[in-house]
């Protein structure tokens, strides 16, 4: 074999290739990357969120009672608190199995009492509510009105499955129960996880593109309703001021990593913030769209407000909002993503509103709109010529597929439409954690990076998942509530991005295909879901032979499972006689030992 290099023919790799996509799902934030140990601390969650939520979700009175109410808030946001008898003694369990507690370290508690002059005792507990630490008692006022209350616990032995007990020795009403790690990413006050925050970090992002994803445009845009579209102003100021919301994905966002924690983040990171705003309709579902033309002036108001909290002078409305909290010097925003797969007609009538405007005012703004790409992997034509038209910076491209597919698509940018905007890939993954799929994945950023003068920017999706509450798999990061587990998809990311080169040569190789082992025809892949049984699977031998088309079923043998308990069954037809097959199925979250169906990735070996 030989490889003829042009050093003539050079390609310039953009300086931002490599960044992430963010999104809270799988409950990457609550849970995940936010650090708070209490879940439903503002007593918020209910059926609205997830059909088996009430107020009192994850809280338990072990003593005592509580009641819910509702009478005399603490603000019009944070609408529900609790009244808890004389001596009722109520539980959190925090998320996944529990709090993970460290011998030594110490935890900032914080509440708000009212109507009532009592005393607070609080201690860390383990699951079976002995303690893990000393008590504190905090006095609380005599003048019934809401006032915060802080106290410092530390813990006195190492948890998986700790608890916080509140005990109130007197008639009292609570809300916004926290508590918070000391140690959090950089320190940073109402912060990040920090195993999670520094994965993340190693992977030396150039982009931080947030907060979703399905999670941007879904739900009502009316301001009034329970299931709002994700409104970033919803998301700044005092933690006790903000809303909560229901989530797409399934469950409650408590907005604690809200947007001025995620344009810390992507500072920390060093890394440019690109936050994703909705223009109106989604690609998610079929929520409600933006038609009213008020409604539609109030959004692009949002968006142009948001571009001031991020950039504005701290005397400006917005940055003052932001200097408040903590960061006078504007954050240097320099993208704007308009609308996420939101390519349905409305998309056609609302976007130029908001590109125009943000042009208007910011002209220095980079705007990165999007165009929908197939299954097979073309463009929509339509969503890609109106993004030309409107003369968008750059389109942001989504696509999940097999690893075959990014194979045999590595040429997939090398005829793309120089004269119109630039490319960021905003999400992709092969499907699957296994290393077939991230050998694919590295496999077509060696097209990426040939194709550098059109592609800008790219980020794998999801990044982060939370082994006990998945709602999409593959996903980069995998964690419960003390472990996180990088996925070899993360390593390929970590290899690209952190040994990014300044232009890619021409080169032109001279080889015959590596032919099958003997051994092994090939690895091939499949996904499915969690339906029982599994039509039309295509499984494709590296050599590319397609070994099998038809259906699993019960019954058959042949199969290994690892990482979970039970055993699939189904029944093989070889396509071609020529090979023999052992079949092992891969657990995307074998690390962990879920035995949940979701999403499994299977391996198909072939022998000749
Ligand atoms: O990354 C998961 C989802 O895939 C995102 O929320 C959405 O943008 C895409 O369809």
């Amino acid at each position: 074999a030989s490889i003829e290099v042009d050093l003539s023919a050079a390609t310039p790799i953009s300086d931002d290739l490599y960044g992430l996509f963010y999104e809270d799902i799988n409950h990457a934030a609550d849970g995940g990357l936010y650090a708070e140990l209490v879940q439903n601390r503002s007593f918020e969650f209910t059926t609205a969120d997830e059909a088996s939520y009430d107020a009192l979700t994850a809280w338990e009175a072990v003593d005592g009672s509580v009641s819910v109410e509702t009478a005399n808030p603490l603000n019009e946001n944070n609408a529900t608190y609790i009244r808890a008898t004389a001596e009722t003694a109520l539980v959190n369990s925090g998320y996944n199995t529990g709090m993970a507690l460290t011998a030594g370290a110490s935890y900032d508690l914080s509440f708000w009492a009212g109507g009532g002059d009592t005393q607070i005792q609080a201690t860390l507990v383990d699951a079976e509510n002995n303690p893990l630490s000393e008590s504190v008692l905090v006095p609380t006022a005599a003048d019934g009105e809401w006032a915060e209350y802080e106290a410092v616990l530390t813990a006195d032995a190492d948890s998986t499955s700790g608890r916080l007990m509140v005990t109130a020795l007197d008639p009292v009403n609570l809300d916004m129960i926290s508590l918070f790690p000391q140690d959090t990413f950089m320190g940073r006050e109402n912060g990040l996880r920090p195993d999670l925050a520094e994965l993340i970090a190693d992977l030396e992002p150039s982009f931080l593109r947030f907060p979703g994803g399905c999670i941007v445009n879904t739900g009502s845009f009316d301001p009034d309703s329970r299931e709002r579209a994700y409104n970033w102003k919803d998301t700044v100021g005092p933690v006790e001021e903000r809303l909560t919301n229901h989530n797409f994905w399934g469950y409650n966002q408590t907005y604690g990593l809200g947007y001025y924690e995620y344009f810390q983040f992507a500072e920390d990171l060093g890394a440019d913030a690109l936050p994703v705003v909705p223009v109106g309709t989604t690609g998610c579902g079929d929520s409600p769209e933006i038609t009213d033309p008020e409604q539609l002036d109030l959004w692009v108001q949002d968006t142009l407000d948001l571009i001031e909290f991020a950039n504005g002078d701290a005397d400006s409305e917005w940055g003052a909002v932001r200097a408040e909290m903590g960061h006078p010097e504007p954050f240097g925003l320099k993208y704007i993503g308009l609308g996420n797969e939101e390519y349905k007609e409305q998309f056609y009538a609302n976007y130029p509103a908001f590109h125009d405007a943000v042009r208007e005012a910011y002209p220095d703004i980079e705007i990165i709109g999007n165009s929908g790409v197939d299954d097979s992997g073309d463009v929509f034509d339509r969503s890609w010529e109106f993004m030309r038209e409107q003369g968008a910076d750059k389109v942001d491209e989504h696509y999940y597929n097999d690893p075959a597919w990014f194979l045999s698509n590595n040429d997939r940018y090398d005829s793309y439409d120089r004269e119109g905007p630039h490319v960021f890939i905003g999400e992709y993954a092969s499907r699957g954690n296994s290393w077939w799929n991230a050998l694919s994945e590295a496999s077509y950023l060696t097209g990426v990076e040939r194709n550098g003068d059109v592609i800008d920017m790219a980020s794998y999706a999801p990044l982060l998942s939370n082994i006990d509450y998945v709602d999409w798999a593959p996903d980069m990061i995998w964690f419960d509530n003390h472990q996180s587990v990088a996925s070899t998809s993360y390593e390929v990311q970590k290899l690209f991005s952190t040994n990014t080169g300044d232009e890619v040569l021409s080169s032109t190789l001279d080889a015959s295909p590596i032919s099958s082992p003997d051994i092994a025809g090939g690895i091939g892949l499949a996904t499915w879901n969690t339906a029982a049984t599994y039509d039309d699977v295509n499984v494709t031998a590296a050599d590319g032979t397609e070994l099998f088309a038809d259906d699993f079923s019960a019954g058959a043998e042949g199969w290994t499972v690892s990482g979970a308990s039970g055993t699939p069954t189904g029944t093989w037809e070889v396509a071609d006689g020529a090979y023999s097959q052992s079949a092992i199925v891969e657990d995307a979250r074998s690390t962990a030992g879920s035995a949940d169906w979701s999403n499994y990735t299977m391996e198909v070996k072939a022998t000749k």
